[in-house]
């Protein structure tokens, strides 16, 4: 700073005090209160994984919380396929993949994808979180409009306040409520471009969006359609092609996109569409453009996991039954839960310090399930969201339902 601007500061703070902008991290105080409880259920660092059994703290617990779906993060296939990407490509691609960031597997995943999904083309992003983020201020820009559920993913609701800063315009419904899309859409001019974006399993409750009266709407308000499925892929619809196919509408969703980092047992994401939209895409957003690849290892052990989730259908159909036995033995003993029929289960406990405790006592009874707590949720429904895997047997899952009973009638959440 020169002489001059440090006066200036000087006399500046003589008449009003300065701010300082770490002040709200160091007024940052509840997570540390948490912990001083013992009920911090974050960042807990694993030791082991195997699956459906993890070592937390030297402890083998029960893993109700993961997205490894279809259990193949352990799959020795799925592991060798990493391996020997490493031995050819390297660890990493070092680089965007519009510059040299491109190695074969990329290209051949995106066909073997594409041609899964039922769509022209595909692309792929580092990671899910890009996948949505990049999307829709790419295509959604001054003049247009994306309407997007209130419940949506975060990479979602961000991606929304970045159209925005570019002057799309954001309008958003009450989540999951058709008559409230249409109200929104109905104030909309007719001929402007509209994107509809939604989740089709909401990640936090494991629902699944009404697809086909939101594909009624847009067609008869003049709006495409983005479907984040995150966690529908390998979980519902054919084989685990996702929503689209749950409802037969896969002519009707103009863009699906994904992760690899749930059923496909690895990191990166993806979008399939159209092929002149899918090429814009990947020549315009700065999600892609401007980051390194997904790594070798990553993609190949996607690949493997595609392969796997194709020969391998009864993986699908086990990880919903699993889910399904805890949903009906945990609504059964009076537990209220979120509306979902996927892999998720959630249990609403409505209360944030009870919500904490019943986390703390399934952990430490070797149950280790996903705490949702404010400002997460809205006050009252706080959460225990729970999640399935094909690799959990019924030990497994005995054991979380007969914890989550005990615990549940110790802190009166059910009687
Ligand atoms: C609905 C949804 N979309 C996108 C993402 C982001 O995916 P990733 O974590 O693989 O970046 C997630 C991850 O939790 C998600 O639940």
């Amino acid at each position: 700073m020169s002489e001059r601007e440090v006066s200036a500061v000087e006399t500046l703070s003589e008449s009003k005090p300065l701010k300082d902008l770490f002040q709200k991290c160091y007024d940052f105080t509840a997570a540390d209160e948490v912990k001083a409880l013992g009920l911090y259920p974050y960042f807990r660092p694993l030791e082991e994984n195997e699956g459906p059994v993890v070592k937390i703290e030297g402890r083998e617990v029960i893993m109700a919380g993961s997205n490894n779906y279809l259990g193949l993060t352990s799959d020795p296939r799925v592991k060798e396929a990493a391996k020997k990407a490493i031995d050819k490509y390297g660890t990493s691609c070092s680089g965007s993949r519009y510059l040299t960031g491109t190695v074969n597997l990329h290209v051949e995943l995106e066909e073997k994808l594409a041609e899964f999904m039922g769509k022209e083309a595909c692309l792929l992003f580092s990671t899910g979180y890009q996948t949505g983020q990049g999307i829709i201020p790419t295509l959604v820009q001054r003049g247009e409009y994306v309407v997007s559920d209130k419940d949506n993913h975060a990479c979602m609701v961000m991606a929304t306040m970045m159209a925005k800063g570019m002057m799309a315009n954001v309008e958003r419904y009450k989540h999951n409520d058709m008559d409230d899309l249409e109200r929104v859409l109905k104030k909309l001019p007719l001929e402007a471009a509209k994107l509809i974006a939604t989740d089709g399993v909401f990640s936090v409750s494991g629902e699944i969006v009404n697809l086909p009266d939101l594909v009624k709407l847009a067609k008869r308000y003049n709006a495409k359609i983005l479907v984040d499925d995150a966690h529908a892929v390998g979980v519902i619809g054919k084989g685990g092609r996702g929503t689209a196919s749950e409802f037969g509408l896969e002519n009707e969703v103009d863009l699906t996109m994904g992760t690899f980092s749930k059923t496909f047992a690895s990191l990166g994401g993806f979008v399939v569409g159209d092929r002149a939209v899918i090429n814009y895409i990947k020549h315009h957003t700065p999600a892609l453009i401007f980051s390194a690849s997904p790594t070798a290892a990553s993609v190949a052990a996607a690949l493997k996991a595609l392969e796997i989730l194709k020969e391998e259908p009864w993986r699908v159909e086990k990880l919903v039954r699993n889910a399904d036995k805890v949903r009906q033995a945990l609504k059964s003993h009076g537990f209220k839960l979120m509306d979902s029929r996927t892999a998720i289960v959630s249990v609403i406990i409505g209360d944030q310090h009870k919500t904490l405790l019943f986390w703390r006592k399934l952990y430490d009874a070797g149950v280790f399930v996903n705490a949702f707590v404010r400002p997460g949720v809205m006050p009252g429904w706080e959460m225990l969201r729970t999640s399935y895997m094909t690799s959990h047997e019924d030990w497994h899952l005995d054991k979380i339902v007969s914890e989550f009973i005990r615990v549940g009638k110790e802190l009166g959440v059910i009687s």
